[in-house]
């Protein structure tokens, strides 16, 4: 299962967060393809339920902030989210960008690319969640080819034991005793740890523990340093800035 995280390039996994979030709007189409032409190595996308039960690929539980539309994503049917401008917020020249459905964006990266896929719950829990998203999984034959992750472990621990065979990650955001006892006890691959909290020490407990560890955070992140603490993979809103580092390293 560790080879969700190996790449051919040299150094840590690049993963577009939100797709290329800092270049484009998050979550959208038009940011998976500009992560993976930024030399993504794989695109990290977040998951939330609509009205009639299907799993859209959107940060926040609400409209408001990343599209024309407000009010709650559960409250709303896949066609009225679709018919929203997803892209305006972000710039003007966006318009036409729509929300996806996660089916859309794993039939777009089948074979072509990787796909961290965060489910988000609370507050708005959405029941089931584990098994849509599973059902999508199969419908498409990608259980290997993506990583599920969560802030909410619970949710992890319950997919984990209807799918065994696919890899997944803990997110959090505090500095540990140990991780590895978490993330063990969710029977989890990957340590998602806020990257500014990392220390050498805990990608050495990763390692010994036999897990994977890739910090996340936004455009604040220092590469250099992440890097140079032995990570294996790295999130990026801007794919190319890790890339950068990786390649003036190799110079
Ligand atoms: O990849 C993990 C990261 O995406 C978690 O934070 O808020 O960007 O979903 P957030
Ligand atoms: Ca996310």
């Amino acid at each position: 299962m560790k080879e969700i995280l190996q790449t051919k390039r040299s150094g840590p996994l690049v993963i577009g967060h939100r797709g290329a979030g800092g270049y484009a709007p998050e979550n959208t189409m038009v940011a998976f393809e500009r992560g993976l032409s930024l030399r993504a190595d794989a695109i990290e996308l977040d998951i939330n339920v609509s009205k009639d039960g299907e799993l859209i690929v959107i940060h926040d539980p609400t409209l408001d902030r990343t599209t024309s539309g407000s009010g709650l994503v559960c409250q709303h049917t896949t066609a009225e989210i679709q018919a929203l401008d997803a892209g305006s917020w972000f710039d003007p020249s966006f318009s036409a960008c729509r929300v996806p459905t996660l089916r859309e964006v794993l039939r777009w990266a089948r074979g072509r690319t990787r796909v961290v896929i965060e489910i988000k719950n609370g507050p708005v829990f959405y029941p089931n969640i584990e098994r849509l998203l599973l059902t999508q999984l199969d419908e498409l034959d990608m259980r290997q080819e993506v990583l599920v992750i969560s802030f909410d472990h619970i949710v992890l621990r319950d997919f984990k034991a209807l799918a065994p065979d696919v890899a997944t990650g803990v997110l959090y955001a505090s500095r540990l005793p140990d991780p590895t006892v978490m993330a063990k006890s969710v029977n989890a691959e990957v340590l998602m740890p806020y990257w500014a909290l990392l220390t050498r020490e805990e990608v050495e407990q990763a390692h010994a523990a036999d897990l994977l560890i890739s910090p996340w955070g936004g455009p604040e992140q220092n590469y250099e340093h992440i890097i140079a603490l032995g990570v294996d993979a790295v999130g990026a809103d801007y794919p190319d800035r890790p890339r950068d580092v990786m390649e003036r390293a190799q110079q």
